[in-house]
């Protein structure tokens, strides 16, 4: 089996974010759009990956994980020139190269897969992904001859009139044998109108030589759309948080309300647990089985939550363990706490976690319960089956032991609770 690389464009400033972050570490569903490209490319058997990086280049090498190489492009010549940099990483290497942008965030792994199979079947020194769409203008066109073979990609901007009426796009995903790539790049001109050398140049310069490029048609060309405004960014959000969804429901978790319910990526849930509208899960956060969440629950970072667990109403839960059948029903705050097993949580109980300065955390024994309204001022300790009545402070540094209750203002210990 051949091997297979990636390169990954990401130079480009992205302009019209109007933001200072670059473009590709934007954030949707919790995580930067150049970190779905680099998954999908490793998915698709990508062992390394190059990410050309220029634009605030320091920012974006620190997102890249291992087998991700950045290299960078000082000035913007183009997306050629672009792949260029990367040449001198690939002078003996005899598989495959995909190349795509940091900007795709909802491209799937499938669609490489398959476009990287079909490289390999018809034994192309080039495949293109392409689509046909209703509104081609922007994108540079795929020109075939009159049998049917690809032949060129033309830049809106270098259009003929009569190439105008063609709604074959290049979406911007390419499969090289890297051997023809290579010998080929050094032959593209710069583009007179734009000053730039352009990568779509290359499958010209191929087929000139007889070189074969293959094409793939994908249907969903909505996969290769690149990000370039904040409300783009907003809509690939939208659609990449409905493909979470349905996998959620999919493996048997209900979902009330999908078009009021927020999961980033990298979620986990169990099944048979049931989400009212209006929470919001974000990154990596782990839910167990059999679990009642919602309405109006958020849950940050950081935050485990085990099987049988209800959190209800009006709740937020940030870098918080939560153990097996513990409740917390309505409006609550938990931060940095870690919870047992069969804790009640009463209505309106707060951690204090933060003092101005550092977080502390909070622990709460096994089958403790919290009276509503408690404030707890961390860095406290409640022991197992312990009590606090309703609207008890406990004082910083305070530890309640195993069995015994809590109440008033500062919290005193009153004695042993009655089971
Ligand atoms: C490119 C294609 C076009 C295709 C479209 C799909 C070229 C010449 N044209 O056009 O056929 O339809 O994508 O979206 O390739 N970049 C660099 N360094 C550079 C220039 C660009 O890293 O010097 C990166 C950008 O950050 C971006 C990507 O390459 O992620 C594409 O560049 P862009 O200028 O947006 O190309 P398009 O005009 O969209
Ligand atoms: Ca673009």
């Amino acid at each position: 089996m051949k091997e297979l690389r990636a390169i990954i464009l990401a130079a480009g400033k992205g302009t019209r974010m109007k933001s200072d972050l670059p473009k590709v570490l934007h954030p949707v569903c919790g995580r930067p759009m150049l970190s779905y490209v680099l998954k999908a490319v490793q998915s698709a058997g990508s062992l390394t990956s190059y990410v050309v990086v220029g634009h605030e280049a320091e920012k974006v090498q620190k997102i890249l994980g291992e087998g991700v190489e950045p290299v960078l492009q000082k000035e913007l010549l183009g997306t050629a020139d672009a792949v260029r940099r990367v040449e001198g990483f690939l002078k003996d290497f005899r598989g495959d190269v995909l190349v795509l942008c940091g900007d795709t965030p909802l491209l799937k792994a499938e669609t490489l897969k398959a476009l990287v199979k079909k490289h390999r079947q018809t034994g192309a020194s080039c495949t293109v992904l392409t689509a046909v769409v209703g509104n081609p203008s922007g994108y540079g066109r795929i020109l075939r001859t009159t049998d049917g073979q690809a032949i060129a990609i033309r830049e809106d901007k270098d259009l003929l009139e009569s190439e105008r009426s063609i709604l074959e796009i290049n979406v911007g995903v390419y499969c090289f044998k890297n051997e023809s790539l290579l010998k080929t790049l050094p032959l593209v001109k710069m583009n007179p109108k734009k000053k730039e050398f352009y990568l779509t140049d290359v499958v010209e310069i191929m087929a000139a030589r007889n070189l074969k490029i293959e094409t793939m048609e994908t249907d969903s060309p909505q996969e290769g759309w690149g990000i370039n405004t904040q409300a783009e960014l907003a809509s690939a959000a939208a659609v990449l948080r409905q493909r979470i969804l349905q996998k959620f429901m999919l493996d048997g978790i209900s979902i009330v309300d999908p078009a009021t319910t927020f999961i980033d990526a990298d979620v986990k849930i169990g099944r048979g647990t049931l989400i009212k509208p209006f929470t919001v899960i974000e990154e990596n956060v782990v839910i167990g089985k059999d679990c009642v969440i919602g309405p109006f629950a958020h849950f940050r970072p950081g935050t485990k939550i085990g099987n049988n667990v209800e959190i209800g109403n009006f709740t937020e839960v940030s870098r918080s363990t939560i153990g097996d059948q513990s409740f917390m029903k309505h409006f609550s705050f938990l931060g940095d706490t870690v919870a047992g097993r069969e804790v009640n949580i009463g209505a309106g109980v707060v951690t204090a976690n933060f003092d101005g300065k550092e977080k502390h955390l909070t622990r709460l024994g096994d089958g403790a319960f919290i009276g509503s309204d408690s404030i707890l001022v961390a860095p406290v300790k409640i022991g197992k089956q312990a009590v606090t009545g309703a609207g008890c402070v406990v004082a910083k540094e305070k530890t309640l032991p195993d069995h015994h209750v809590m109440v008033g203002v500062p919290g005193k210990i009153i004695g042993k609770r009655k089971i």
